[in-house]
Formats: structure tokens, C-alpha cells, sequence
């Protein structure tokens, strides 16, 4: 009984890992999303391990809650697809005085369109992921949860324990 138990529990959960797969299949190899395994990201990760972590339970929380959870995961594979490393770049001097937390999102969002048409609920996902550090509110219910599931992942990632749940 117990077996049975298990085992269809191994099989709903490789069903969930399916389909989160089917969600980003066509961005997930790209030469960009790729690049991002050469930036780290919150000192102890990378910004793909990062960006993967964000996706993958933004699709959970939004599957659960019968969102728009394809749009929701797509957006945030992509919510940081920017190209520099925060400690070595100078955003300050780089990006004529415009705080990081405001403009990568932006610039997020320029790359993210150079790969894949993104709709309206993505767009929202990936330029208002930075909520609460910036003024601009998400337009999304899909929005709000990304905003919180980076900064749950965000939180966790420093402190290295966040490893036992990453899937990449
Ligand atoms: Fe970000
Ligand atoms: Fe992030």
C-alpha cells in the first residue's frame, strides 16, 4: 500500500517536472540563458541555478492557484537575463545614475524580446520583479508572484541551503 503511495507521488511530481519542461524547452537552451552560468547570483549561486529555482516554483505557486502559470514560469526563466556581475560592474557610472534594482529589470526585459515574443503578463513578470525595491507595482496576479518567489530564493541562496532544492 505504501509502495503505491510512493510511487504515484514520484509519478505526479516527474509529471509537474514535465510539464514545467515543456514551459521553457525553447528558452532554456538558448545561447543567452546559458550565458547566465557566468554570473553569479547572490554570492553562493549563478544567475541560470537562480533563474531556473525562480522559474520552477513560480510554476508550482501558480499552477496551484490556477494562474497563468506558463506565462508566469516563462517570465521568470527570463527575469534576469542580464549580463554583468553586480560586484564588478558599476551600475552607478554604467548606467547614468540609475539604480541597478531599476534597470536590470529593464535591460532583462530588451534581451529577453531579442529571443522569444513575450506577452504582456511576461513582460509585467520580468520589468516588475523588482517590487518593493522599486516603485512600479506589478499588473498581474502571475507578477506578484514572482516578485515573491525571487525574493524567497534571494533570501535563502546566501546562506547555501537553498541547494537541497535546486534542481539544475
Ligand atoms: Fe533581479
Ligand atoms: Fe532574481
Amino acid at each position: 500500500m505504501a509502495e503505491v503511495f510512493f510511487l504515484k507521488q514520484a509519478e505526479k511530481k516527474q509529471a509537474l517536472f514535465d510539464e514545467f519542461n515543456r514551459c521553457i524547452v525553447d528558452l532554456i537552451d538558448s545561447d543567452a540563458v546559458q550565458k547566465l552560468e557566468h554570473y553569479r547570483q547572490h554570492r553562493k549561486t549563478t544567475r541560470l541555478k537562480h533563474s531556473v529555482n525562480v522559474a520552477y516554483y513560480t510554476y508550482r505557486v501558480t499552477k496551484k492557484l490556477h494562474m497563468d502559470y506558463r506565462s508566469a514560469t516563462r517570465g521568470a526563466l527570463l527575469h534576469d537575463l542580464f549580463f554583468y556581475n553586480r560586484d564588478e560592474a558599476n551600475p552607478l557610472s554604467d548606467m547614468q545614475g540609475r539604480r541597478h534594482c531599476y534597470i536590470h529589470p529593464r535591460i532583462a526585459l530588451e534581451n529577453a524580446q531579442k529571443i522569444c515574443t513575450l506577452n504582456s503578463i511576461e513582460k509585467d513578470v520580468i520589468v516588475k520583479h523588482m517590487w518593493l525595491a522599486t516603485l512600479a507595482c506589478p499588473r498581474y496576479k502571475e507578477s506578484f508572484v514572482v516578485t515573491f518567489v525571487d525574493k524567497f530564493c534571494a533570501a535563502l541562496e546566501p546562506l547555501g541551503i537553498f541547494k537541497k532544492f535546486a534542481i539544475i
